[in-house]
């Protein structure tokens, strides 16, 4: 490793525009891997960015979240992170525990926070089907020059007349071109640092490419990044009365629920100093991170002890830019999830293709949501037999596998609409919800008919709305009264009336 750094040494101090590293088989030995980006700073220059190409990693079938970890690492390291690019591609298949993996990451930071080079104009998309993306008012979005570049990286083909008539994979030297064009100008140096496994032709003359050694071996077990699971042992409670139910009160205390019975927790909870949701004890707006944290990690552990012992937690969350550096809320429900004792085995991602970006002009733009699977012990329901519609792979179109990556416009249930009601002539709405089609998907793959569903953070009901559907209890936790309103009126529009709303409302 001493002979990495002074391989990099050898290289005059902030003299590099760009580095982009690939070394993805010396994971276990993260602690010299951050050595490396720590001199990579000092041979950046000021303005100079870094990317990192790196994936999810499985270990006694849990899901390590590599690029989380050292998106965490490199900012305690000083950088500013920028972003976290989906990488759509096929090369490690078996990197998702219960789906066929179909992604890795690539991580964007800087030494500064505003002064750095970066030009989205070289690296623009195509529009895409010009009537869902620009019909019904939203021309503004429009951009002849091109649709600003987003953070999901796959290539596509369109007929010409703005549809996309086919998908392709972004090859990693296309990858590499991407951030050069985007990141330097003409007589800029580049560094291209990679293991063994990963060379790359040289692109041009200032294009350095330096292969760094790994003894992958001898350093195997210098990093145990596994927790082991503390399995506790719940009694089993009687539940005969528990009714499809709305509480509305918070979700950090459900002692209405017994443990052991619900099958599976779906939500989306508020993010932190985003939306207000009008209530004096909501969590996440206008109260430290830390409290945002230790708030929901009381939620979490009230899902783990009312989940039954083959139950799975189900979160969809984001990430976040805030003064010019990037929130990773999904890094820090893993490490405080984990210690409750559950268990990560799957990210997927839910791509939004026209979704508009809020990231600012020096970044790409947002386009993909997160979805964490947590399990209570390794013995979990998993309907892995089920066949879900609309989940076409953009490159194997029949392929009948389940994918991690789930593609979802708006035609398919509502994404970035919001549900509103008139009661005593105020207006009551929700704008922060999820689609449907999500939410169908989790609970087939998740639970069987009859089975209990928990969402501590309800909002408009689209988890209960979903799972009446479906034939599924449900209970909802809210704190705020007025939304209890809108679940209401969504469990009669949109569900199937499988459960007498009077029985519990
Ligand atoms: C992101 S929204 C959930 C939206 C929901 N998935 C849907 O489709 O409508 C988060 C919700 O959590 C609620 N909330 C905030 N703090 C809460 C708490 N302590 N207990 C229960 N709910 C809370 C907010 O009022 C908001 O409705």
């Amino acid at each position: 490793m001493n002979d990495n750094l002074s391989i990099l040494g050898e290289i005059e101090q902030n003299s590099i525009q760009t580095i982009i590293t690939q070394i993805e088989n010396s994971y276990k030995s993260l602690p010299p891997l951050l050595k490396i980006y720590s001199k990579c700073k000092d041979l950046l220059k000021e303005q100079g960015t870094l990317w990192i190409f790196t994936n999810n990693i499985i270990n006694n079938s849990k899901l390590i979240p590599i690029p989380f970890i050292l998106c965490n690492n490199l900012k305690e390291l000083g950088y500013v992170l920028k972003n976290l690019i989906v990488y759509y591609n096929l090369n490690y298949k078996n990197n998702s525990v219960n789906f066929e993996n179909r992604y890795s990451h690539i991580i964007f930071l800087t030494k500064q926070k505003d002064n750095y080079k970066f030009n989205k104009d070289p690296i623009r998309e195509k529009h895409i089907w010009k009537n869902v993306e620009w019909s019904g008012g939203r021309k503004s979005r429009y951009n002849e020059k091109g649709k600003d570049p987003s953070n999901f990286w796959l290539k596509t083909k369109d007929n010409g007349k703005g549809k996309i008539i086919e998908y392709l994979i972004l090859k990693k030297s296309e990858a590499i071109d991407r951030i050069i064009k985007a990141t330097t100008s003409k007589d800029d140096k580049i560094l291209f640092l990679h293991d063994k496994f990963n060379k790359i032709n040289n692109f041009n003359e200032n294009f350095l490419s330096v292969e760094l050694k790994f003894n992958f071996l001898e350093q195997k077990d210098e990093l145990n990044l596994v927790k082991s699971i503390d399995y506790k042992n719940h009694a089993l409670l009687i539940k005969n009365h528990l009714k499809s139910n709305i509480f509305i009160k918070s979700s950090e205390n459900m002692n209405d629920l017994p443990d052991n019975t619900i099958q599976s927790v779906i939500t989306s909870p508020p993010y932190w100093g985003l939306r207000d949701y009008d209530h004096s004890n909501q969590i996440g707006y206008n109260s430290p991170y830390i409290e945002y944290l230790n708030r929901l990690n009381k939620v979490w552990k009230e899902c783990y002890r009312v989940l039954k012992n083959n139950g799975t937690l189900w979160i969809n969350i984001n990430k976040r830019v805030k003064e010019g550096n990037m929130i990773l809320f999904p890094y820090n429900f893993y490490t405080t999830i984990e210690k409750i004792g559950f268990s990560l085995l799957d990210i997927i991602i839910w791509h939004k293709p026209i979704a508009v970006s809020a990231y600012g002009e020096k970044n790409l733009g947002d386009r993909y949501e997160f979805i964490l699977l947590f399990s209570k012990t390794s013995d979990y329901k998993f309907n892995k037999e089920i066949k879900l519609l609309h989940t076409p792979d953009y490159i194997h179109l029949n392929n009948e596998d389940l994918p991690n990556i789930w593609r979802m416009f708006r035609k398919i249930g509502n994404i970035g609409r919001e549900v509103s009601l008139m009661i005593k002539n105020k207006k009551i709405r929700h704008t922060a919800i999820y689609p449907k089609e999500l939410v169908r998907r989790i609970i087939l793959l998740s639970t069987n008919k009859g089975d209990y569903i928990l969402d501590p953070f309800a909002g408009s009901g689209t988890t209960l709305v979903v799972a009446n559907k479906l034939f599924r209890n449900w209970i909802g936790y809210e704190i705020n009264p007025n939304y209890v309103e809108i679940m209401k009126y969504r469990l009669k529009a949109e569900g199937k009336k499988v459960m007498k709303l009077d029985e519990f409302l």
